[in-house]
């Protein structure tokens, strides 16, 4: 630990001890920084264990320990980081309570935004009570990140909500609502997408496009099970999408010729999961079989205490729809003038979290509104 100057103590409280700190975190031994040296000359290690890796999701690496003089020592820098991936990867039944615990917040907190968001509210409005719901009912102080929180044509956007977008938009009667939000607890992480018209009542196109939606996560999540990979999940979502815009009018043509022309990723341009756990988006890449290289980023075959998200999309965006139609290719599977009585009416994403078992997996979001 850092030795604190003693002013700390007047700005920030009283300074914790060693022992405080063996205590807190049950470890062996607490040192500070400064008697790191000392300390491991006279223990003479072999070598000293380093963390240090790149989160292929983020690009991130790892903020290595130091200390003044270690490169006296032997460091190893390669045996710590896969053995920590491995321990994110798979829960113990400590963090499945925590998981637990935010997701079900996240949940109720979801719940209660759906209900308050009316015709003529803002989207700020609806993450503010998303934040102000997890921290007053859960204790949660932090979101796992900014809330989605995109009505009409913003459902689309993948990751609206951001400073440049900032939830800003008055949400009009019939929009559909994509609204994906997480709170934060004890460092976890959860991960939630609820889709909604505002006023209650879906459309018929609408209904087309969320029952589209729905079905690519039961399918998906019916299918995962120890062994299989999220890749073969990942196709069978897509086909689902491509299926269900068939049946809808907007397709038309095998779904295998589809599948091959890449028209799945003209309509859900992003991954189908996610590890989930202290990061949104987990380490659980490279070492544990998931490459940073969309749509086949996690190709490690599921074990049993893995935890991902699920979450299918359909969206109509247009810069990919005048892509795929000025692209022979894709665009002889599309309905054109039925395609564009969806234009501007923006998307929909259904995400759960899931965690594997034996059999299968356990839908750890069970207590939302999906139908
Ligand atoms: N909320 C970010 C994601 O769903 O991956
Ligand atoms: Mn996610
Ligand atoms: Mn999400």
């Amino acid at each position: 630990m850092p030795r604190l100057s003693p002013d700390h103590a007047i700005w920030e409280g009283p300074i914790w001890s060693n022992d405080d700190f063996r205590e807190k975190y049950q470890v062996d031994e607490v040192l500070y920084v400064d008697e790191m040296l000392q300390f491991l000359t006279v223990k003479s290690p072999e070598s000293l264990l380093v963390l240090s890796g790149i989160n292929e999701m983020s690009g991130s690496p790892t903020f290595e320990a130091s200390f003044s003089g270690i490169e006296n020592f032997n460091i190893n820098r390669s045996n710590l980081y896969p053995e920590i991936i491995d321990l994110r990867t798979f829960k113990t039944n400590f963090e499945l309570d925590v998981m637990r615990y935010v997701i079900g917040i996240s949940e109720d907190a979801h719940k209660v935004v759906m209900t308050a968001t009316t015709p003529g509210s803002y989207e700020y409005q609806s993450e503010a009570q998303f934040l102000f719901y997890i921290y007053n009912n859960g204790g949660s102080r932090h979101a796992a990140y900014t809330s989605i929180c995109g009505s009409g044509p913003n459902s689309a956007i993948l990751h609206y909500g951001h400073a440049g977008s900032p939830n800003d938009r008055r949400i009009e009667d019939g929009d559909m609502c994509c609204y994906d939000m997480g709170a934060q607890y004890f460092g976890y992480a959860a991960d939630i997408t609820c889709s909604f018209p505002t006023n209650g009542v879906f459309t018929d196109d609408q209904k087309i496009v969320y029952n589209t939606v729905l079905n690519a996560n039961r399918a998906a999540q019916a299918a995962c099970r120890p062994g299989v990979r999220l890749t073969e999940v990942y196709n069978l979502a897509l086909r689902t999408i491509l299926q269900g815009l068939k049946d809808g009018g907007l397709l038309v043509g095998e779904i295998d010729d589809m599948m091959s022309a890449g028209l799945g990723r003209v309509f859900q341009p992003h991954g189908l999961s996610h590890f989930l756990g202290l990061d949104v988006h987990d380490v659980g890449a490279g070492v544990a079989g998931y490459k940073n290289h969309l749509p086949n980023r996690f190709i490690r075959a599921m074990l049993p205490g893995m935890v991902f998200t699920i979450e299918p999309g359909c969206y109509f965006i247009d810069p990919l729809l005048d892509e795929a139609l000025n692209n022979p290719a894709q665009s002889r599977f599309i309905v054109g003038d039925v395609l564009e009585r969806f234009r501007g009416s923006g998307g929909v994403r259904i995400e759960d979290v899931v965690l594997v078992n034996e059999e299968g997996v356990e839908n750890l979001t069970p207590n939302l509104p999906r139908t």
